[in-house]
């Protein structure tokens, strides 16, 4: 068995790992998300949050820097978990482009409440700490991402009353 971990810092470098690793997977699944968009708003969305998850990446990178620690990612099965439902779902469901559309706008409100979550967390602990410019540049990150949910929820309910109304008059 592992050692106790004791210190709360401890804990904080593990969850600022985590969420390394969760950012570096959505900069290599955004391109694929992406392609799969029809809908130009939510295409374009993913494109945009590309371009702020790689600085994500970068912000995280220097949060650790700031903590005069090597950047270290940690095995997150959260994040790996959101991009193995999208993967089933499309493998298996053979959705049409439509639901397709709105099954994206789901997994991104996932993604984005689960980064929300973590980066609540990180900069309520880096706050605690006294690390005021480790919690500004999460906070960054963390405003981003809110933006980023509130962005896709708008996206989702036009698409779900599209979809509904195309069924009624079917
Ligand atoms: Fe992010
Ligand atoms: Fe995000």
């Amino acid at each position: 068995m592992s050692t106790e971990m004791k210190d709360p810092r401890d804990l904080f470098m593990h969850e600022l790992g985590d969420i390394l690793y969760a950012e570096r997977t959505l900069v290599k699944a955004l391109p694929k998300l992406q392609e799969e968009a029809s809908d130009d708003e939510l295409a374009s969305g993913f494109e945009a949050h590309l371009e702020e998850t790689r600085q994500h990446v970068k912000n995280v990178e220097a949060a650790f820097e700031k903590l005069g620690e090597t950047p270290k990612a940690e095995k997150c099965p959260g994040i790996d978990g959101i991009k193995k439902e999208h993967d089933e779902f499309v493998a298996n469901e053979s959705p049409s482009q439509e639901v397709l559309d709105s099954f994206l706008t789901g997994a991104a409100a996932r993604t984005e409440h689960y980064e929300i979550a973590a980066y609540e967390g990180l900069v309520t602990m880096a706050e605690a700490m006294g690390e005021t410019d480790v919690a500004e540049l999460l906070g960054k990150n963390l405003e981003q991402e809110k933006k980023a949910l509130a962005k896709v929820q708008t996206i989702g309910k036009r698409l779900a009353k599209a979809g509904a109304k195309e069924k009624a008059t079917a």
